[in-house]
């Protein structure tokens, strides 16, 4: 088909839900594009999304509006999110809502309007669901609508291709002028002119078999990234989600919809159950945002009067509940659990979830390299400290639409060659493809893992987040490491500084040496890794543009 705009193609990595949301907002742009994922959409992490996504639709009679929605998410994050980037997310959140049901998404309904349910953190309902299969169903619909535009030439897909780096020009201002891909199955190296927007998920992969997310999404085209000079933010955020349980070397999440419903968290405390949400948060109770409820799991098992773990009672949930709003979570427990959550009380224990850091864009989702963007749960708008659940299929959705207009709205700078000159002129050296082709070995993964893992715990100290910086540095110093293991090791050292920076608490990020909030840390830590003879690293604290910390 002609391309109206005279561009090349542009390249999404990442067929998840900010993916595909971005290929369809360029379409309807008559903008083409070339969708590239590991994995076919069908079996992207967001189809792992269970519980819902957020909009003040206002069916409910609650007298809910936008601007409660934009409170809400900015208590939750404890006011590191930007204000105006959340008011467009929370402005636009009803439209998406309906944009997706008049793509068939079938929501649960009465009488013809969308039902919404509690969720953590949020003072209203509105939390629109297709039964506890909402990310599926929602998914479904935009495979649907992509495929529409494939028919018509606007939507290139390239299942099974890995990012393997950016093609850059430029010296101190650098331009992303086109991609590195693999195609999985023949190996094959491939380079792709044109500007691109990262929808690579999160960092699920640094964390194998300690998170509800897929560990297709490896950690590699982070911290590719990084390694590249792409910047890095607030990395310290990562969110446990309190209930989950823990299959065949995963952790399996028991939607916060079924506390939304009535699911009440207990420990036994001298012999008898203490429901200690309840007692300790009287106004939202279970409902607390993730990173309050993670925490006071992680305190009273410390608490000797209590045993070492919480379960999840469900048993008070009416049968309708069960029939129509919960009926996936009803057979996953009797499956992998063999426990009947009509009768048994749930063993629960919270797993990492969600990484509200990532790659730092504007609000117009640029990030520091010009024509590279970023969307989804890789980039760190919106969320702040803590997300509120129902408020990553929103993010990852409206975030793909505001990258998407930014790209279309750049396309008149692109005019002429500029890109495919660039990009013919990048360096595509032999010896680099193929070392930026290697796969870390799954030693290392889990060694760097291990290191991470008791640093960037539920509660942080120095003590344990030193040890982690130590460790790192000896790793990196192990010969024989090629370039991906080193930048994993990287983005591990990324994340530790930043939660070495954040000398306070403030939503997910618990330091027990400072467990108070500090105001002069209210802003983002930046990471950025620049290459040379030297590898030198900075973390920036933005609201007072200070250099916090240099390494060389
Ligand atoms: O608990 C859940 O259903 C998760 C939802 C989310 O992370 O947004």
């Amino acid at each position: 088909m002609e391309n109206k705009n005279n561009v090349q193609n542009i390249n999404i990595i990442g067929a998840g839900l900010a993916g595909l949301s971005a290929a369809i907002t360029l379409a309807e742009h008559n903008i083409p594009s070339n969708l590239f994922s590991l994995q076919p959409s069908e079996r992207a992490q967001s189809v792992l999304a269970e519980g819902g996504i957020n909009g003040a639709l206002n069916t409910m009679g609650e007298e809910d509006a936008p601007q409660y929605h934009r409170e809400d998410t900015l208590r939750a994050g404890v006011y590191l999110a930007d204000e105006e980037a959340v008011r467009g997310l929370t402005e636009e959140a009803p439209q998406i809502i309906r944009d997706l049901e008049r793509l068939g998404v079938a929501f649960n309904t009465q009488n013809n309007e969308i039902l919404l349910r509690n969720f953590g953190g949020q003072k209203k309902k509105r939390t629109a669901y297709a039964r506890s299969s909402t990310g599926k169903i929602i998914m479904t619909a935009l495979i649907d609508e992509a495929r529409r535009y494939e028919a018509r030439g606007l939507i290139t897909r390239y299942p099974h291709h890995e990012l393997v780096s950016l093609l850059l020009a430029g010296e101190s201002e650098k331009i992303c002028c086109g991609v590195l891909m693999r195609n999985t199955y023949t190996t094959r190296l491939r380079g792709f002119a044109g500007p691109v927007i990262l929808a690579i998920g999160g960092m699920n992969g640094v964390f194998p078999e300690l998170t509800t997310g897929t560990t297709s999404n490896s950690g590699d085209a982070l911290a590719q990234m990084f390694a590249q000079g792409v910047r890095l933010g607030n990395l310290e955020m990562i969110q446990y989600h309190p209930t989950t349980i823990g299959i065949s070397g995963k952790r399996c999440l028991v939607t916060e919809a079924a506390r939304g419903e009535g699911g009440r968290l207990y420990v036994m405390r001298n012999g008898e159950r203490w429901y200690f949400m309840e007692e300790k948060y009287p106004e939202l109770k279970n409902l607390m945002p993730r990173d309050v409820v993670s925490r006071e799991m992680y305190f009273v098992r410390q608490d000797p009067a209590c045993g070492d773990q919480v379960y999840l009672d469900l048993t008070g949930l009416a049968e309708e509940v069960w029939r129509k709003r919960l009926p996936d979570l009803r057979a996953e427990l009797l499956h992998y659990l063999s426990l009947d959550p009509k009768t048994d009380p749930i063993p629960v224990e919270p797993g990492i979830h969600y990484f509200m850091g990532g790659i730092d864009v504007d609000r117009e989702h640029r990030t520091n390299i010009a024509h590279l963007y970023a969307a989804g749960e890789c980039c760190d708008q919106y969320h702040g400290a803590n997300r509120l659940g129902g408020n990553s299929m929103l993010g990852a959705i409206y975030g793909g639409r505001v990258a998407a207009r930014t790209v279309a709205a750049s396309i008149p700078e692109l005019a002429g060659d500029q890109l495919q000159e660039l990009f013919c002129n990048a360096d595509l050296h032999e010896e680099i493809r193929n070392q930026y082709a290697q796969e870390a070995s799954p030693q290392i993964i889990l060694e760097i893992r291990d290191i991470l893992v008791p640093a960037m715990a539920i509660v942080r100290s120095e003590q344990s987040l030193k040890s982690a910086e130590e460790k790192l540095a000896r790793l990196l110093e192990r010969e024989g490491l090629h370039e991906r293991e080193k930048h994993r090791i990287y983005l591990a050292q990324a994340m530790v500084a930043s939660a070495m920076f954040r000398r306070e608490s403030r939503g997910a990020h618990y330091r027990e040496d400072y467990p108070q909030r500090d105001d002069q840390f209210c802003g983002l830590t930046q990471a950025e890794l620049t290459q040379g003879t030297d590898i030198h690293m900075q973390i920036t604290c933005r609201s007072g543009s200070r250099q916090i910390r240099e390494t060389s």
